[in-house]
């Protein structure tokens, strides 16, 4: 039984790090004047209100993207900045992208888009803004390991779990290992939470072995509330675009002053 909802936690400091870098891969990714495959294991709902309960609630994106648009944070003409305006103005002024509408933002009519979510009530709110894409509501990475490699060839891959159940620590080395094999040319970006007790370690080390040439950037910031467990966010991308690393060093200067 799945129980995280995104709600609550869109906007907050570890989705403005991977929507900045994902946003940033997919202007870089679709400024050749080639179609390319956007594949999603874990889309969520695709669209957010900050204003809603859920959001005041945390109060992680009044910490997170508001905090980032009030202090400048990023320039104005950063790729995830070009989405978002474009977001706000379609769905009004509090509105905050997930994932797939962000790709949704930077897509073509000739590029391909396939994304998974498990969830009946967040994969029939996703149905109803990503109109772009095919939808498998089935688990992401059996719909990955089935579309590998995608046609056309270009292109990237998000996984983004919840990471409810404990055993996808154990078993994603082994998913991407499978993955990349079968997609060596893809964009392959994993987006995995940085715990307190240090969780994520023995699965990070095992994916940096295994792909030495991946490119990982991290970031740490205060916990959302006193005693929550996650205390970072990280990425790890396997044939990043280049250009890619200094735009995640300069993402990562902006933790610094938290
Ligand atoms: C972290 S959220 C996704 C957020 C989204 N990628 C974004 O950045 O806007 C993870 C999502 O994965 C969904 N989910 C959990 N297990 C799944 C599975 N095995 N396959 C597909 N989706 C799953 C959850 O319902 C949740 O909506």
């Amino acid at each position: 039984m799945l129980s995280y909802q995104h709600a609550f936690h869109a906007g907050n400091l570890a989705d403005l790090h991977k929507h900045a870098l994902q946003a940033w891969m997919l202007d870089y990714l679709t400024a050749k004047p080639k179609p390319l495959s956007y594949l999603e294991t874990h889309a969520g709902r695709g669209l957010y209100d900050l204003s809603g309960a859920e959001a005041a609630k945390t109060g992680e994106a009044a910490a997170g993207i508001t905090r980032a648009l009030s202090e400048n944070w990023l320039a104005a003409d950063h790729p995830l900045r070009r989405a978002l305006s474009d977001i706000r103005a379609r769905h009004g002024g509090t509105a905050y992208p997930g994932s797939p509408l962000i790709a949704a933002h930077f897509l073509r009519p000739d590029d391909s888009a396939h994304l998974a979510e498990l969830h009946p009530a967040e994969h029939q709110a996703l149905s109803q803004v990503a109109g772009f894409a095919h939808l498998h509501r089935q688990d992401g990475f059996d719909m990955a390991q089935a579309l590998c490699p995608p046609t056309p060839r270009r292109g990237m891959l998000l996984i983004d779990p919840s990471y409810e159940i404990k055993a996808d620590y154990q078993t994603i080395p082994g998913q991407i290992a499978k993955l990349a094999r079968k997609w060596n040319v893809g964009v392959i970006a994993l987006w995995f939470p940085i715990l307190t007790d240090d969780r994520q370690a023995a699965m990070v080390t095992a994916l940096t072995h295994a792909h030495p040439e991946a490119l990982l950037s991290q970031v740490r910031f205060p916990p959302a509330r006193p005693g929550h467990g996650m205390v970072g966010s990280g990425m790890l991308i396997i044939n990043p675009p280049y250009g890619l690393t200094n735009e995640a060093r300069r993402i990562e200067a902006l933790y610094d002053r938290l």
